[in-house]
């Protein structure tokens, strides 16, 4: 019996709307922070001798804020994410010694520690009101545009960036972790294979780019729920042109130039919506393509430190273009089996006759506002009642004007106040009625939409179950 079949083919597809890429900035605390000004939460400006230039971002992390203030606008919004099964990505952009790594990563246990284990923490906490589970890490650095496996750096040789499906690096060390403390403890040897690094083979962790990927696995009622969170500390961004390297830091900053630059150019083209966008020029871009081609909810914060102001416009006109790039992630949760299958088309079977129940009943709330509609539309009769008497009035004063005496008068005026208390309670529903109408009219439209991607649904769930069931008899 053929029970198990391709996830592929049953992605259950689910878009969020299009979102801008979040980016935030940092500013490392320093004494020559002066030519850095931040104002308000938003803003913040670079004075350089001819100019100031002024930028504005999703928010400014300024000198004193704290790594609880990073995790909790962009650690727990990522983590959100990834539960509601969307991809998440955070990417750090800097020049050397801004603060990237601080931030990704941190000093030590505390208040010092970073994003990354600090979403850590988060997710190993939820996953345990999660069914089945898994989280599984991985690490690569790239250096030299050479692949290094930061879990196992024996592997290193066999890493190959896959080309097919979602980008992502074959044959690299995955480690499962249940507990925050196996992964404090996976964590640590990323690190340390990280200063082995830079010790055996001369290279500054700030000229490689490190990629931490976090994928997480769910089962949920009939189905299954992936996600992936990364975490990218970028290689230091600075203007290696002008230091004059030679030697193994000539050929560092070659690359780390050539990988910068082609993370930016398509940055660039996703922002100007460009025919061709160039993932393939660097391994860096490669690795990142599915996230960076829009499936993932992308955070970059850009970390500046004072002293430098073209540096710092360098890095924040990167962190501006970015604003204007557009993502668009999917759930793409997946049913793996035919008896999934089939109790996931129940399920939505069942949800698409409580949406069309909704529908019915929407509709004939909408009849009944539109016959209310047409009572309070219609002239009323005490208005016309007061039109009457005020004719008949004025025939009398015309006639015989000692003929109106107080009472009715009195008369008059009491019908014409009840007449415009009418009025207004007419108006007053009148109005009620029309708020009732729209905000039926966008219940109507959203259940007629839900309904439509229901059936839709159900549609290639009905085909594909009609597909697997033969194989499944067998
Ligand atoms: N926000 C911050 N608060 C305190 N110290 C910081 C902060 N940002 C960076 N540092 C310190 O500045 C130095 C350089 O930061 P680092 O993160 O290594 O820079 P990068 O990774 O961008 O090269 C480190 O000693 C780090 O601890
Ligand atoms: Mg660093």
């Amino acid at each position: 019996m053929c029970e198990f079949i391709s996830c592929a083919e049953h992605t259950l597809m689910s878009a969020s709307p299009g979102m801008p890429i979040s980016v935030f900035c940092r500013v490392r605390p320093g004494p020559d922070t002066a030519d850095i000004v931040v104002s308000g939460d938003r803003t913040v400006a670079v004075k350089d001798p001819s100019r100031q230039v002024e930028y504005e971002f999703a928010g400014i992390f300024g000198e004193s804020a704290p790594q609880s203030a990073v995790f909790s606008r962009i650690g727990v919004p990522s983590i959100d994410r990834v539960e509601d099964g969307f991809n998440a990505a955070v990417l750090f952009y800097g020049q050397t010694g801004s603060g990237k790594t601080y931030s990704m990563t941190g000093s030590g246990e505390g208040d010092g520690e970073g994003l990354l284990p600090r979403c850590m923490r988060d997710l190993l906490v939820r996953t345990r009101r999660w069914t089945d589970a898994r989280v599984v890490v991985s690490a690569v650095e790239v250096y030299l545009d050479r692949l290094r496996d930061l879990v196992e750096p024996e592997r290193s040789g066999d890493l190959v960036i896959r080309d097919a499906g979602e980008s992502r690096v074959d044959n690299l060390a995955e480690v499962q972790v249940s507990s925050w403390r196996e992964c404090a403890a996976v964590l640590r040897s990323v690190a340390a294979n990280r200063s082995t690094a830079e010790t055996d083979m001369n290279a500054d962790s700030s000229r490689a780019h490190t990629i931490i990927t976090v994928r997480v696995n769910r089962r949920l009622e009939h189905r299954t729920r992936s996600s992936r969170l990364m975490f990218v500390d970028l290689a230091g961004s600075e203007d290696v042109a002008r230091s004059g390297a030679t030697g193994v830091r000539g050929k560092e900053a070659c690359a780390t130039n050539r990988s910068l630059l082609a993370l930016g150019q398509v940055i660039n083209a996703l922002a100007s919506g460009a025919a061709h966008t160039p993932y393939r020029d660097s391994k860096l871009t490669h690795i990142m393509q599915s996230s960076l081609a829009g499936n993932c909810a992308m955070s970059v914060v850009v970390t500046v430190r004072g002293g430098n102001s073209r540096e710092t416009i360098a890095t924040l006109n990167f962190g501006q273009c970015a604003l204007r790039v557009q993502m668009r992630p999917v759930v793409g949760d997946r049913v793996e089996s035919v008896a999934d299958l089939r109790a996931e088309l129940q399920a939505q079977t069942e949800a698409a006759a409580a949406y069309s129940l909704q529908y019915a009943a929407a509709q004939e709330e909408l009849v009944a506002m539109a016959a209310v509609l047409e009572r309070v539309r219609a002239p009323c009769p005490v208005c016309r009642a007061d039109a009457a008497t005020g004719e008949d009035a004025e025939l009398s004063e015309n006639d015989n004007a000692a003929a109106v005496d107080e009472s009715s008068q009195a008369f008059a005026n009491a019908v014409a106040a009840a007449a415009e208390a009418k009025r207004q309670k007419n108006e007053e529903d009148l109005q009620s009625a029309l708020a009732s109408v729209a905000v039926l009219m966008d219940r109507l439209r959203a259940a007629s939409d839900t309904i439509a991607r229901q059936s839709e649904m159900n549609r290639l769930l009905a085909d594909r179950l009609r597909m697997f069931e033969p194989a499944s008899k067998h």
